[in-house]
Parts: structure tokens; sequence; C-alpha cells
């Protein structure tokens, strides 16, 4: 006799499935994803639509990004109590997660997935920067893996040399900042909408060490700037290679990193900006002798206030065959 095949999901695992992937942290919170269900396979689209010419002309951090969400989905698959398997695609679908069998989640598991409504990006400074040794550990394991790397930047001379060079170059990048202004002004009033960052999201004294660099973000001298990232915990995540795997697989790492701090009540922000611009990347390696390709920064620490959440697209966007069309 064989044994049954795994149940499809029902309507309401979709919907789980649905929030757990639209929380993922993204670029500009562009949720640059897509989901598409039939029977026991869920693919994770990448929504090639969403360009950001001047910031990611690569689409690096929209993969990145899909990673994150990749996660999300993992979890929330286990969470439900079911197996799954997943597999990296190559084209416009970036993962397929195949659901098997009943499956009990662990309680590493479902405290990740629970973290997942509770982190956002927190731009702010931190309470304190002083966290446990195991709890360091605990944060860093999360995303290590095969191909992906976490460094605690010793020289921080040199990242405030290159961060502060980073945040002059960005600032008075006229075609630079007029696309951020797309993306950061219109989550507010009458025409608000479900992406962008809203104004609440970015701190009001937003150092280039801790959000996104805008046309009036301060640029304090370098000392200042190192002082200041002394007193944040900082991690930087390199891949092995600079493929899309290594981009999809960079994703994934720092959103398991992301969820693994704020279950241990910590919060923290993610940074991409400077790792953009042509040679910074190069000289990263360089000056703080890192084994891999930088993909992000994450900064994390304890929280002195609560960070503002940022919208969401409606769910129904998620399905690229309408809201009632991601089951097939
Ligand atoms: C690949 C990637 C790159 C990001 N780069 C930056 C950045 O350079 N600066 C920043 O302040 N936030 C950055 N973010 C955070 C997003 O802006 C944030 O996730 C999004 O606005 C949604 O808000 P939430 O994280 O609070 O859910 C990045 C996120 C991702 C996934």
């Amino acid at each position: 006799m064989t044994a049954a095949a795994p149940a499809a999901l029902t309507h309401e695992q979709i919907g789980v499935l649905a929030r757990a992937v639209s929380r993922a942290p993204s670029v500009h919170n562009s949720q640059p994803w897509q989901l598409l269900v039939r029977g026991t396979e869920v693919d994770l689209l990448e929504r090639r639509d969403v360009e950001l010419r001047r910031h990611d002309p690569a689409g690096r951090d929209r993969l990145l990004s899909c990673g994150a969400a990749l996660t999300n989905l993992e979890l929330a698959v286990r969470a439900l109590g079911r197996d799954c398997h997943v597999e990296y695609r190559d084209d416009d679908v970036v993962a397929t997660v195949t659901i098997g069998r009943e499956r009990a989640a662990s309680a590493r598991v479902y405290s990740l997935y629970q973290a997942i409504g509770r982190r956002r990006s927190h731009r702010h400074r931190f309470f304190h920067n002083r966290v446990p040794k195991d709890v360091h550990t605990a944060v860093v394991a999360a995303g290590e893996t095969t191909g992906v790397h976490l460094v605690v930047p010793a020289r921080l001379d040199k990242l405030a040399e290159l961060l502060g060079f980073a945040t002059r170059v960005l600032r008075e990048d006229r075609g630079y900042q007029r696309e951020l202004e797309t993306w950061t002004a219109h989550t507010h009033g009458w025409d608000a909408v479900g992406d962008g960052v809203p104004e609440d999201a970015l701190s009001p004294e937003a150092l280039p060490v801790a959000g996104l660099v805008r046309a009036g973000t301060p640029v304090p001298d370098d000392a200042v700037l190192a002082a200041r990232l002394a007193a944040e915990n900082l991690l930087v995540l390199c891949t092995d290679g600079d493929a899309r795997a290594d981009h999809i697989a960079a994703g994934a790492a720092l959103q398991r990193v992301w969820l693994t701090a704020t279950a241990k009540a910590l919060v923290g922000s993610v940074l991409t900006q400077p790792l953009h611009l042509t040679g910074f990347r190069a000289r990263l390696v360089s000056e703080l002798a890192l084994p891999g390709v930088p993909q992000a920064i994450f900064r994390f620490g304890y929280p002195a206030v609560p960070a503002a959440p940022s919208p969401r697209l409606p769910l129904g966007e998620l399905f690229p065959d309408g809201p009632t069309g991601g089951i097939r």
C-alpha cells in the first residue's frame, strides 16, 4: 500500500504564507515578490518590473529581498506543521518550496516564525550595544551557511572613512536622490499606498550608519562616525560569489540573522546603500580584510525607542493571477 500524498494547502494556510512573505524586509520597501501556489508546490517569483535604476541597477538588492521573503515562506510552512524542501531556481522563479508531510515545528522554528511580525527596521540609536556573548554568537550562527560568512568589522576607523565618503557622494547625486524621494514621499496622505519607506520609519538623527542617505543627511567627521559605529554591533554579510544564487542565499541568511536577533529582544537595521557605489565593495574587502563579497551590513543592539512600522501592499497583490488566483 502506498502512503497518501501530502495534502494541498487550504485557503487559510495560503493566507498564513502570504502574510509571512509580505512582512519580509525589502529594498526601499518595494516588496518585489509574488507567490504562485500549485497544489503542494509554492513558487516565490521575483517581480523584475520593480526597478530601482539608480540604487540597484543590477537587481542585487531585489534578489536579497526575495531571499529574505524565502526565509519567511519556509518558516511559515514549517510553523504550519509541514515539512518542506526548498529549491533555488534560475529564472523569474526565485525558488520552489515543495510542501511535504506533517511534521511538528521545532521550538526554534516557531520562535523565528513568531518574530516575523515583530521585526522591523530600527534606524535609531541603540539604548546600548552590550549584547551577551552567547546571544551574539547565536545571532551570527543563524546566518552562517555554505558560502555565506558574517564578519564583525575590526577596523571601524576605515569603515567610518568609507561610509563618510559614500554619504557625501550619495547626498550630492541628484538623480539618485530623485529616485529615493519617490520611495520616501508617497507613503503619507490621501494617496498613501502600501510600499515605500514612510518618514516615521526614518530616524531624524539618521547618520549614514543608521539609515538611508538623503539630500539632508548629516555627515560628521570620520572620528565621530567611528565612535558612533563603536556604539553598535555590526556584521558584514559576505558571500563566496556574486551571482544570483549568492544574492538569494545572502538575503535568506540576513533574514535568519534579523529574526534571531528579534526573537532575542534585539532590534536592528540593514545597510546596502553604500555597497552600490562603484568600487566601494572592493575597498571594503581590502580595508576590512573580508573573506568574500560584501552584500549587506547589519547593525543591531537593544532599543532605546520604538521604531515605526512600514506599510505593506494588499495581500491580493502577492498573487499574479489576482486575489483569488493564487491557488491552482
Ligand atoms: C536588500 C535590502 C537592502 C536594504 N537597504 C537599506 C539601506 O541601505 N538603508 C536602510 O535604512 N534600510 C535598508 N533596507 C531596509 C528596508 O528599507 C526595509 O526593510 C523596508 O523599508 C521595510 O521596512 P521594515 O524592515 O521595517 O519591515 C534594506 C532592506 C533590504 C532587504
